[in-house]
Parts: C-alpha cells; structure tokens; sequence
C-alpha cells in the first residue's frame, strides 16, 4: 500500500509581534476580553510588502531543509490560502519560482480556513495514485489585509504566516496519512465571508457572525474527527494528539471535551498566533514538533472548519 508520510515541517512567521493591548489603543476592547473570549494574547501581522508566497517559499525551505532534501526532490507544491498575492497566477507557482524549481507543477487551493486540511487530502491522493512521489504542502495566509480595523468583533482574531509539510510517498502501509475527509456546505456561505472580489472590483474586508461559525465548529469537528478515525480502523483511544485549526481556545476545548480527549494532547498555539486560516495547523505541527512534542508512530488528528461554510479532517501516523 503507497502512504504519503510526513517527512519534513517548517514555518515562518512575520517579525512583527503585535499584543491584545495594542487594540486598547483605537477599539473598545480590552486584553482581557480577547484573552478570556478567545484565548489569543498575539499575533503577527506581516510588514509592508510581504506577502503571502514570501512567507509561503520561508516556510517550504524550513520543511525542506527539516526533511534533508532540497527543491530538486519535490514533484509537485500545494498551497492552501485565501489571500494570494495576485488573483493569478497562483502563490503556489511563485513559491515555486523561490525555491529556483522549474520542473513540476504547483497550484492553489482555497478552502479559506479549511484550506490546510482541503491540500493535505489533495497531496496524499496525488501521491496514493502515483501522479507524484513528493509533494510541499503550504497554507500561507495574511488575513491582516483583509481586516476592517473598525471591527472589533474581527480585527482582534487574525494573524498572518505560512507553515509547510513535505509529503513524501512510502511503502510502509502503517505510517502517514491514513485517511481524510472534506466536507462543505454552502448554506452557510453568509456567516462568514469577505464582501469583495474581483466581479466587485474590490478587495473586500472579512465579515463574520462569531457565534454562529462558533456553533458549527465544536460539532462538525468533532463529528468529523470520529468518522475519520473510523474509516482508519482507529477510535479517539488511539489519539495522541490533536492538532486543530487555532480560531478560538474555547473552540479547542469544546472539541476536547466532545471527543474526550484531554487540553494536554491538544496542541494550541492560538495564544501566540492568533487565528491565522489555512497556516494554523501547519504552523501548530510545526511548532510541536520543534517543541519535541511529536514522535514517530503516534496518532494525530487535525482538522478545521471556516468560510463555506468548509471543513475537513485529516488521520497521519507520525
Ligand atoms: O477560523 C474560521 C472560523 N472562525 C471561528 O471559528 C470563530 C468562531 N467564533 C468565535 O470565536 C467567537 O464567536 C468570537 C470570539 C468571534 C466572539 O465571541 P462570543 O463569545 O461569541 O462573543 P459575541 O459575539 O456573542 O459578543 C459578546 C459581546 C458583544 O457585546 P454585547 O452585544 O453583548 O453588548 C460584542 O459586541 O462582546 C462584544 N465584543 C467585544 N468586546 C470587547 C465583540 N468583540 C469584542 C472585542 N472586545 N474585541
């Protein structure tokens, strides 16, 4: 059986740090309402004409370099954002371009905050079928540019940075992905969106109605993760860790709680980075993994849910 098994992570986050007080200064809100309501304390925004594939080619020459290859090594770059550079072509390409590979193929997925999990699925049936042997797996994003700083119901929650994984296609049938599930639903499409694009000629600010998405995420998460445990012959015993989409620390422990599975094998880095769409769970694995926290052979559950409304989850023994 062909796995597509974790050899290499990365990430990269812009220099500037910017803390929960720093909104005290031009908002009606406070430190300790962002700090109990969400859990982030904060964030990074990137500087000024840096961009999403210039966060996106840092994080993939930290996988790469992590793995021990180089960019002669991959096949093919999946790169899950919501805020590419240009509207084409694709971040993916551009990354591409940084890491001087002019074999291969690269593209974008957009699953807004879903993304991560919509390119790791997309990666692991690239190489399951043979079409690639080794495939980058980026989510980038900066949500910083689409925030309306008037908000504050928003504006507090968003970071910008890019994780990576590299996938590499192995034979050993026990490590790896084991299995994935996507799921969207479009009914959903208004409680979380931004209200510009290019048929409107505008870029377009982020708009989100918090409690409802709230509503949907411990649940479809949860239930989701069960499915995809099944499908890989596993039960939420077997879990070492989740690593979940970073939105809301009480969004983590409503998972936690449905799937009985404790705070200490969830790894949260939404404290640090704030809500950062589709470069949380890859900048999470990266930071766990930097942490010592991940060793081969455990089980990790990851998955997120966002604009869509789109969700998914993904089974990988490390
Ligand atoms: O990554 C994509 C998926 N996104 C998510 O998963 C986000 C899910 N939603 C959430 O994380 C939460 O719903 C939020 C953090 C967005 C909001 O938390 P909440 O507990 O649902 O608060 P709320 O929206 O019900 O607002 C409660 C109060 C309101 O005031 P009133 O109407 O009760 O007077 C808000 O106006 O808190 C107010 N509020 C704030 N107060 C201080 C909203 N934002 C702020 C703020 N500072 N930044």
């Amino acid at each position: 059986m062909r796995r597509a098994v974790v050899e290499g992570v990365g990430k990269y986050l812009p220099q500037r740090v910017v803390e929960n007080a720093e909104f005290e200064k031009t908002l009606d809100t406070n430190d300790a309402w962002i700090r109990s309501r969400t859990g982030i304390e904060r964030r990074h925004f990137a500087a000024d004409g840096e961009t999403t594939s210039d966060m996106a080619t840092h994080a993939a020459k930290a996988a790469l370099a992590h793995a021990g290859k180089t960019a002669a090594d991959v096949d093919a770059i999946v790169l899950a954002t919501s805020t590419a550079d240009l509207t084409f072509p694709s971040a993916a390409t551009m990354v591409q371009n940084g890491l001087g590979m002019t074999h291969g193929f690269a593209f974008d997925v957009q699953a807004v905050c879903a993304g991560f999990v919509y390119a790791l699925a997309t990666a692991n049936a690239l190489i399951v079928s043979g079409q690639a042997d080794r495939v980058l797996v980026i989510g980038a994003e900066t949500f910083s540019k689409l925030m309306d700083w008037t908000d504050r119901s928003t504006c507090v929650l968003f970071g910008d940075g890019a994780g990576a994984v590299l996938l590499g296609a192995s034979s050993d049938s026990d490590r790896g992905i084991l299995s994935t599930a996507l799921k969207s639903d479009g009914r959903y499409k208004d409680i979380l969106f931004v209200d510009g694009g290019v048929s409107l000629q505008t870029t377009g600010h982020l708009r989100m109605q918090g409690k409802e998405v709230f509503r949907h995420a411990v649940e479809k998460l949860s239930d989701t993760a069960i499915d995809t445990l099944a499908e890989a012959g596993l039960t939420t015993q077997d879990v070492d860790w989740i690593v979940p989409h970073q939105a809301n620390r009480r969004i983590l422990e409503g998972v936690s709680k449905r799937l009985k599975v404790p705070m200490s094998q969830v790894v949260m880095t939404v404290q640090d980075h704030g809500n950062t769409s589709a470069a949380s769970i890859p900048l999470a694995l990266a930071t766990a993994q930097e942490a010592g926290d991940l060793k081969p052979g455990q089980v990790i559950v990851t998955g997120a849910i966002g604009g869509g409304l789109a969700w998914g989850t993904a089974v990988i023994r490390w």
